[in-house]
C-alpha cells in the first residue's frame, strides 16, 4: 500500500443494507455515452464496469433521467420506460462479476433541464421565465417518477440508487430559499421546503423495502442559490429518519472551510447533526492517495472521486499498491480513449474541461505529393 493511503480506506463499511468492500466510490459523472431514447448503451457499461473492475468499492453512474421532461443532457441515460430495464440489466450483471456495489443517480433537471432536448417547458418549484411552477398533480407525478425509477433499478438487480438533489437541480430547487416562492405544504419555511426530497425518500423506501441503498447528494452550500449550510445540515438529518442510508456531500473541495464561515468545514458542520454511524461520502478535488487520506480524517467515512476516475479506472487497485501511483489528470485523448472515454464524452470534456486533456498537436507530417494534372 502506498505510504500516503491511511488503511482505515480500504476496509469495508455498510451502506444500508450492503457492504461495500472498500471506502472508495467512483463519483457520478454524466459521460453523454447513451442512446437518444434513454437506453443506456455498451459504452456506457463499459465505461462503469471498468471502475468496478480497478478496484472502486462503489460505482454510481451519471444523473440518469427520471421523467423525459427531466432531461437535461444529450446521451442522458433514461429510467422512465419499459425499454430502459433489459440494459440495466445488462449493467447490473456486469456489476456482479466485481466487488462493487453498483448505484443510479437518479436525476430531474427542473429548471435546468433542456428544452431542446424535451420539447417542452421546465419545471420547478416557482415560476420562472422558460418554466413553470409544479401543480400538485406534478409533484406527486414526479415523486413517482423517481419511486419507480429506483422500481427498474431494483428490479434489474443493482444495489441502490443516489437521489440527486445537488447541484441546482429540482429537488435542490425546492429547497432553496430563493428559488423555491411557494407559500403551500411545498415551499415557506424549511420544513416546507425540504418535503419535496423527504417525499421522495420515503416513497421508494416504502416501496423497495430495507434491502435496497437509498443516497441522497446534496450540495452544503450556495449562496447564489439559496442554499444555506445549516439548513444542509438539518435536512440531512431529517432524510436519515426517512429512510437515507449514507449521504453524499458534493464539495468544490472536500478540504475547504465555508464560504462563509472561515474555519468551518461544511463535513464537520453536517457530521455533527448526523445520527453517529450514518455514513457520509465526501467529493472534492480528492486526486491523490494524501488527498483521500486528509479527508477520512476529517471525518468522511468514503472518499468519492471524479475527476481522478476519469483518468484512472484502476485508481484504487494502484493507490494501494506499493510500486507505483494513480495515473492523474490531464491525461491524452489516446490514454482517456483506452480508460473508455468515447468521442462523446471526450467532446463534453473538452467543452467543460479543457485543462484534463492534453491535446496532441494537429498531425504535420506532409501528405502525399498533389497529383498536377496536365
Ligand atoms: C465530466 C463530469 C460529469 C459530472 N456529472 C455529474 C453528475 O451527473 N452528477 C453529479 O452529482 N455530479 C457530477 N459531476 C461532479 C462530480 O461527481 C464531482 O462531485 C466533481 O467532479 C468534483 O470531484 P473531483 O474534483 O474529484 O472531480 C460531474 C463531474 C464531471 C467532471
Amino acid at each position: 500500500m502506498t505510504p500516503q493511503l491511511n488503511e482505515d480506506l480500504t476496509r469495508p463499511i455498510r451502506l444500508g443494507s450492503q457492504r461495500a468492500i472498500n471506502r472508495i466510490v467512483m463519483a457520478p459523472m454524466t459521460n453523454k455515452q447513451s442512446h437518444e431514447d434513454g437506453t443506456l448503451s455498451a459504452a456506457e457499461v463499459d465505461w462503469l464496469g471498468m471502475r468496478a473492475d480497478g478496484g472502486f468499492g462503489v460505482v454510481i453512474t451519471g444523473a440518469w433521467a427520471v421523467a423525459p421532461e427531466g432531461r437535461a443532457w444529450e446521451g442522458q441515460a433514461g429510467l422512465y420506460a419499459e425499454r430502459h430495464l433489459a440494459p440495466l440489466v445488462g449493467l447490473a450483471q456486469r456489476i456482479a462479476s466485481t466487488d462493487a456495489l453498483g448505484i443510479v443517480q437518479v436525476h430531474h433537471g427542473g429548471s435546468r433541464s433542456a428544452p431542446e432536448i424535451t420539447h417542452t417547458r421546465g419545471i420547478s418549484s416557482s415560476d420562472g421565465p422558460d418554466w413553470d411552477g409544479a401543480s400538485d398533480d406534478d409533484i406527486q407525478r414526479i415523486i413517482e417518477a423517481h419511486r419507480a425509477a429506483a422500481d427498474r433499478v431494483r428490479a434489474a438487480g443493482l444495489h441502490g440508487i443516489e437521489i440527486h438533489a445537488a447541484h441546482g437541480f429540482l429537488p435542490a430547487q425546492f429547497i432553496s430559499r430563493t428559488d423555491n416562492r411557494r407559500t403551500d405544504r411545498w415551499g415557506g419555511d424549511l420544513d416546507g421546503r425540504a418535503r419535496f426530497v423527504r417525499e421522495v425518500v420515503r416513497a421508494i423506501r416504502t416501496a423497495a423495502g430495507n434491502d435496497f441503498v437509498i443516497g441522497v447528494r446534496l450540495s452544503p452550500e450556495n449562496h447564489h442559490h439559496g442554499i444555506v449550510l445549516e439548513e444542509t445540515a438539518q435536512i440531512a438529518a431529517w432524510l436519515a429518519d426517512d429512510g437515507m442510508d449514507y449521504l453524499h456531500l458534493s464539495l468544490g473541495h472536500a478540504l475547504a472551510s465555508s464560504s462563509h464561515e472561515e474555519g468551518r468545514r461544511a463535513l464537520e458542520v453536517v457530521r455533527a447533526l448526523l445520527p453517529r454511524g450514518l455514513p457520509i461520502v465526501a467529493a472534492g478535488s480528492i486526486r491523490t492517495p494524501h488527498d483521500a487520506t486528509r479527508v477520512r480524517r476529517l471525518g468522511a467515512d468514503l472518499v468519492a472521486l471524479g475527476t481522478a476516475a476519469i483518468h484512472d479506472p484502476s485508481w484504487p487497485q494502484h493507490a494501494t499498491d506499493p510500486g507505483r501511483l494513480p495515473d492523474v489528470s490531464p491525461s491524452t485523448p489516446e490514454h482517456l480513449a483506452a480508460a473508455g472515454v468515447t468521442p462523446p464524452f471526450l467532446q463534453y470534456l473538452r467543452e467543460g474541461w479543457p485543462d484534463s486533456i492534453i491535446e496532441t498537436p494537429t498531425d504535420l507530417t506532409p501528405g502525399p505529393e498533389p497529383v498536377t494534372k496536365t
